[in-house]
């Protein structure tokens, strides 16, 4: 029998999301059913109502959560009912050329559930980033579960899911940030935060954030920021390269993915220096740089999918920081939600009031 609970849809491009009676199977094999306990509000959420990501409405929103395992299927080995987790993306295969080299951070054949939830009227949903977590209890392949210590609020614990993840494995992962770096992050909303607060962690001693609002800039200041730029009126790539002893920042992270954020990013980066880029950009988009300064400049221009995050490795390592109060989570949750007020986060979220608003449920 199919569980029926409440979920958040969008049922077509543009129209406000709705709260809907959602069928969710029992776990098959290799899945999981999770009772979902938090689920943060994504831009990518906004996304895809917008019709920005694909044209498979309906959607099931929601991809940022932490929950307790209910139920596992037929051959699932790695979790078990009871289990506190927190839900990824995508389960990695182990088969691929990228997991056969030992990067499974880049697998090419990621995975989800394999059965679909529904609409009351049988209508197949698709949800977003493969989980769909504004919903009482979801259904995953079970390796998008990684377990994490219980002791962690799920409002904070699910964050990991999705942006404040992709943010610090931006920095430290991709950008390889580590002590004495100075870095520089361009866009300081939940992604640019977490890179901030990601290069405290590793150790790096100047924190440049630059963002065009100031109450980003007082947060990013929280999180570790050791100086802030106004990309709205100042020069950014003289200010960072100012405040970087003339040379520019060893690391630069594009939290905004624009080609004027990249430009600055590129110019603002110390010869051998890395740029990172994590913001999405918009599909139609170009970039041009002169090649003899993309030759010049040495160092490396990267891309950050995820944060090239491994979630056994790095959830639990974030959540027992967290614990240590080595890691303030807390600071990214600006406030906990109902599971009807996600149209409304999403418009606070548009004026730049909040980091997340975290739906509970
Ligand atoms: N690569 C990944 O795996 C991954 C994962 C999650 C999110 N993302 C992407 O990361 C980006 C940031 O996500 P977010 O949730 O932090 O969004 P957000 O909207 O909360 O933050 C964006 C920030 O950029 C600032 N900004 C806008 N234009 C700017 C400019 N010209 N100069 C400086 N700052 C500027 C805004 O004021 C805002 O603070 C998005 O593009 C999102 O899709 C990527
Ligand atoms: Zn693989
Ligand atoms: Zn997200």
């Amino acid at each position: 029998m199919p569980h029926e609970v409440q979920g958040v849809v969008a049922r077509r491009k543009g129209a406000p999301v709705t709260v809907e009676t959602v069928l969710v199977p029992d776990p098959g094999p290799g899945e999981a059913l999770v009772q979902v306990q938090a689920c943060g509000v994504c831009h990518t959420d906004l996304h895809y109502r917008e019709g920005g990501i694909s044209d498979d409405f309906p959607f099931l929103l929601g991809h940022e959560a932490a929950g307790v395992v209910e139920a596992v299927g037929p051959g699932v080995t790695d979790v078990a009912p009871g289990d506190f987790v927190v839900l990824n993306w995508r389960a990695v295969c182990g088969r691929c050329r990228a997991c056969l080299k030992g990067k499974p951070w880049y697998c090419f054949d990621t995975h989800n559930a394999t059965q679909r939830m529904t609409l009351a009227d049988g209508t197949e949903l698709s949800p977003a980033l493969g989980i769909g977590a504004f919903l009482e209890k979801t259904l995953v392949a079970a390796g998008q579960c990684t377990k994490v210590d219980p002791a962690a609020e799920p409002a904070v614990a699910g964050l990991l899911g999705c942006g404040v993840m992709a943010g610090i494995g931006a920095a430290v992962n991709t950008g390889n940030v580590g002590r004495g770096d100075s870095v520089a992050v361009i866009g300081c909303g939940g992604v640019g935060n977490a890179a901030i607060a990601g290069s405290r962690i590793a150790g790096a001693t100047t924190i440049i954030a630059v963002d065009v609002d100031a109450r980003k800039l007082e947060w990013a200041r929280g999180l570790g920021a050791t100086h802030t730029v106004d990309g709205g009126t100042e020069d950014v790539v003289a200010r960072i390269r100012e405040l970087t002893g003339g040379f520019g920042a060893d690391v630069v992270v594009d939290a905004v993915g624009r080609p004027e954020t990249y430009q600055q990013a590129f110019y603002a980066r110390d010869l051998a220096g890395t740029v990172v880029l994590v913001g999405v950009p918009a599909p139609d988009v170009t970039l041009e740089l002169p090649m003899i300064e993309v030759f010049g400049r040495g160092g490396a221009l990267k891309s950050s999918w995820y944060g090239d995050c491994l979630p056994s490795r790095d959830f639990p390592t974030l959540i027992d920081l967290y614990r240590q109060g080595r890691f303030d989570l807390d600071a990214f949750v600006s406030e906990t939600i109902g599971i009807g007020d996600v149209e409304a986060a999403f418009e606070r979220m548009r004026r730049g009031e909040v980091l997340r608003s975290v739906v509970v449920l």
